[in-house]
This record gives C-alpha cells, structure tokens and sequence, in this order.
C-alpha cells in the first residue's frame, strides 16, 4: 500500500514538473486510442506510440524520483524534450529489429479462377492482389516499422480469407467476391487512406464490369454453395 501511494505521488509530481510533456502523452495517448479503435487498420502506430510515450514517462519519473528533474522551468522543458525525443528515436530503431513483416513474402501461384476476360483480372489486380494473391508489390513503406507490421498484417489477413493465386488448391472464401464489392467493404477503407494505393479505387463503370466479370467466372458469385451458410466457420 505505502508503495503504490508512493508510485500515485511519483507519478503526479511527474505530472506537475512536466505539464507540456504530459499532455503531449495524454493527446498521444488518445491519437493511438483513434487510430487503433476508430480508424483501423493501423494499430501499429498506437503501438509504438504508446511504447514510446511509456518509456519516456518511464525515464523522467525516474528523474523526479531521483530529484534531478532541474530547477529552472526551461531547464526541465529541454530535459523533457530531449528524453522524448531520444526514447522516440530508441523505440523506432528497436521496432527495425523486429523480423515480422521483413520477409515480402509471394509463395508460387499455384492457380488463379478462370477469369471471364482479361478485364476483369485487371480489375481484380488493381484493387484486390495487393492483400489477396501471391504477387504482392510491397511498397516502399513496407521495409520501415511500423508501417511494414501494418502491411503485413493485412497481407496475412486478406490472403487467410482468399487467395486468388492459390484458388485452384484452395478457394478459401471467393464464394464472397462479389459480395465484398456490392457491399462496399473491400478494399478496406484503410487501404486508399492518405492518398495511398488510388488506382484501387474503382469507378462506378468500372465496378459494374467487374461484377459482371466476375459473375462469368466459375467461383465466385457463391450461387452454386448457396449465398448463406457456404463455410462452416
Ligand atoms: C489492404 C488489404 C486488402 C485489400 C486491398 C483487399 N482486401 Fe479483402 N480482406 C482483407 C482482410 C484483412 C480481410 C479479412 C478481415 C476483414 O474482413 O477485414 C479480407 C477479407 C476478404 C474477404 C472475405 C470475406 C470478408 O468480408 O471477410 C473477401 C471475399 C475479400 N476480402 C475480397 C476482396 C476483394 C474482392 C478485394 C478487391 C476489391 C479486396 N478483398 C481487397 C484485406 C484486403
């Protein structure tokens, strides 16, 4: 008991000596918050965010505890700023280290659906192969932490659900293309945030061909498995 009360004091004059920083956290905290709940698809961020937010809390509690959290005001203003910015540096450059995501991984194709025309394989290409086949063009972004997990982690996810590059052994849930597109949920509204990946943006003329495309091609509308209940999981 006496140690948490020492720990809630530690922390409040933390608070006190470093208001700037510490509502510098507490925004940082609720940016993570967005964009891990809200947003999606880009939790990542929030989790090196809150690292780095914990770990500088960390380091100038440490100099409250010690008593060597300056004098002046400027003083502790620079020392506040600096930790900020060494712990972020630190925490970008052990992110680096981390192997998930630095593979690039495209396993053989083993084969795609017969696609009704050529069209519609472009189509499927340009807003679709990035997460669902095994011919992944990983951008430049993809060999920088945080954004490499992100990339990754949606690869892992799309390819899970269907990979078009691997239908003929394994059409995993195709059935559900053509619904994903009438229903609006794929790509995923992350995927063309920021200005990213526009070419998968499909226009209103462009999206009723490739329906119709895709209703041609053998696997894809689910009408053969029935629309409901085609997977047991
Ligand atoms: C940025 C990566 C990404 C892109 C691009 C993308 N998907 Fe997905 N897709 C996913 C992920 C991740 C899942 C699984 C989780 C989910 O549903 O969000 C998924 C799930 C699916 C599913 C399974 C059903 C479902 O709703 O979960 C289908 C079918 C699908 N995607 C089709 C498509 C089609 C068609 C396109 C192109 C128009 C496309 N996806 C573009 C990542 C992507």
């Amino acid at each position: 008991m006496g140690r948490l009360r020492r720990e809630l004091s530690l922390s409040w004059s933390a608070v006190r000596g470093y208001p700037l920083i510490s509502l510098l956290f507490a925004l940082l905290f609720l940016a993570a918050l967005v964009m891990g709940v809200l947003v999606g698809g880009l939790q990542q961020f929030a989790v090196v965010a809150v690292v780095a937010a914990l770990g500088s809390w960390a380091v100038l509690r440490l100099r409250v505890a010690r008593g060597r959290h300056g004098a002046s005001r400027a003083g502790r203003r620079r020392a506040a700023l600096i930790t900020v910015a060494a712990v972020g540096v630190l925490t970008l450059a052990l992110a680096q280290l981390v192997p998930y995501g630095r593979a690039h991984s495209n396993p053989p194709v083993t084969g795609e659906p017969e696609w009704a025309t050529p069209e519609t394989r472009e189509l499927m290409e340009q807003a679709c192969f990035q997460c669902h086949s095994n011919l992944v063009e990983y951008p430049w972004y993809s060999d920088i932490a945080p954004m490499s997990w992100a990339v990754q982690s949606h690869i892992n996810g799309g390819r899970s659900e269907v990979n078009y590059s691997e239908f003929a052994t394994d059409p995993g849930n195709a059935d559900e293309t053509i619904e994903v597109l009438q229903d609006g949920s794929m790509p995923p509204a992350y995927f063309t945030r920021f200005g990213r990946n526009p070419e998968a943006i499909l226009s209103d003329a462009e999206l009723k061909q490739l329906i119709a495309g895709l209703q041609a091609t053998p696997g894809l509308a689910g009408e053969d498995e029935g629309e409901y209940g085609a997977d047991e999981d």
